[in-house]
């Protein structure tokens, strides 16, 4: 069995390295198509090669690092994310690009020629931090890539196809990106586990069964600006107040359904002034189930409990859904390898659902695909706070390796 310390250590290292890389000295940000996802993907680069992988990046900026086995058309597709949140951990993204690399080169230097190449991925824009889309590298990556999202814009009103532009790509070649379904025989992801369960089990590897589903909508809630000194209450129309109202009654509709959640996650008032009403407030909302008909209702519901909080306030309310993403079911097959490999390092593989989103959701589009979460102190993530420890990643790598020669491509 590989050496869990070395390889914790070895990835330690590395998160370390590309942790320094931020848009800001305070806090880690590190944006979709920014001089600083160049420097990541300058860096991850320099690793794969360093390690014996042929590097090549797609039209959308994925890094994608090649080891060919023994020469075989399959090949086994492993990664995860470069982009952080707003503030981020170190770890969610970077672990699995990581863990991908180090693996990748324990065959290369064994010179193992497996029955199917390996190609470590390092996807660009999972965290949808920078444009409201999500999931838009690795879905040229399997074909799904849409074209509408080359219009949407970041705050500065830069487009997706700018930015595109100004990175150096040609957005021609989308579609070149995409994989065929014939080359591909899986896809694996390991990543933090983003919650409590595994710290809670005192385990340090899961099995992922499978990842929620995602809608994510922009609420603009319309109403009349006025002097906050003259006006009086009762003719008020605040779309600040109506928008706070709704807020918790998204709250309260997601606690009316187990395991649903639902959050506002931005919200702004306009024209934002201490002494003004605001006339119109802007905020999104997140809502995540793992049974897609349950989110469909709940989103339509929501809808309908906010017009008419609306209409109650003499408010208009508009609704902008800008993300939908299907749950998705690891792959069992997959899952019985992963749980295999974890029961082998001597620990209790435990299977839990995942509620992030994970660019395996999108890869489960155009092959099996799964995931490996490692243990995270106290659950924290999209926080400093974030960590995991040099031996969980250790086992993490271990775990993958021995995943990867017991791996059969079907
Ligand atoms: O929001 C998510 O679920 C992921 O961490 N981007
Ligand atoms: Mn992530
Ligand atoms: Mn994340």
């Amino acid at each position: 069995m590989s050496d869990i310390a070395a390889l914790g250590a070895q990835a330690e290292t590395m998160i370390a390295a590309l942790a320094k890389i931020s848009a800001e000295p305070a806090r880690l940000v590190r944006l979709y198509l920014s001089p600083e996802h160049r420097r990541a993907a300058d860096l991850v680069a320099g690793w794969m090669r360093e390690f014996g992988l042929t590097v090549s990046e797609d039209a959308l900026g994925t890094v994608r690092g090649h080891w060919p086995g023994n020469g075989a058309r399959k090949r086994l597709l492993i990664g995860s994310h470069l982009d952080t949140a707003i503030d981020a951990g170190k770890y969610d993204g970077p672990l699995g690009v990581i863990a991908g690399i180090i693996a990748a080169e324990h065959f290369v230097r064994a010179g193992r020629a497996l029955p199917f190449a390996i190609e470590v991925l390092a996807f660009g824009d999972e965290e949808g931090s920078r444009f409201p889309s999500t999931l838009a590298t690795s879905a040229a990556c399997v074909g799904a890539f849409e074209g509408s999202t080359l219009a949407l814009t970041d705050r500065d009103g830069v487009s997706f196809a700018d930015a595109l532009e100004r990175y150096g790509k040609d957005v021609a070649k989308i579609p070149a990106a995409a994989y065929r379904r014939d080359d591909v025989a899986a896809y694996v992801e390991v990543h933090i586990e983003q919650g409590p369960v595994l710290e809670a089990q005192d385990q340090p590897l899961g099995v992922v069964t499978g990842i929620v589903g995602q809608s994510r909508l922009r609420v603009t809630v319309s109403g009349v600006a006025g002097h906050a000194g003259t006006v009086p209450m009762a003719h008020r129309r605040d779309a600040l107040s109506g928008a706070a109202e709704m807020a918790l009654m998204v709250e309260r509709l997601a606690r009316e359904h187990d395991g649903m959640v639902a959050t506002v996650g931005q919200i702004a008032a306009l024209p934002g002034a201490t002494n003004i009403i605001p006339g119109r407030v802007d905020f999104t909302v997140d809502l995540r189930a793992m049974s897609d008909a349950a989110r469909l209702a709940a989103v339509a519901e929501l809808q309908a409990r906010a017009q008419k909080i609306a209409q109650a306030r003499g408010l208009a309310v508009a609704f902008e859904p800008f993300h939908d993403a299907a749950a998705v079911e690891c792959a069992p097959a997959l899952q019985q390898g992963l749980a295999a490999s974890i029961s082998a390092l001597g620990h209790r593989p435990i299977h839990l659902p995942s509620g992030a989103g994970h660019d395996a959701q999108m890869m489960a589009k155009l092959c099996p695909s799964a995931m490996l979460f490692v243990r995270c102190k106290g659950g924290i993530s999209h926080n400093p706070a974030e960590y995991a420890s040099p031996a969980d990643m250790g086992r993490a790598i271990a775990a993958l390796i021995h995943f990867i020669e017991h791996f059969e491509p079907r």
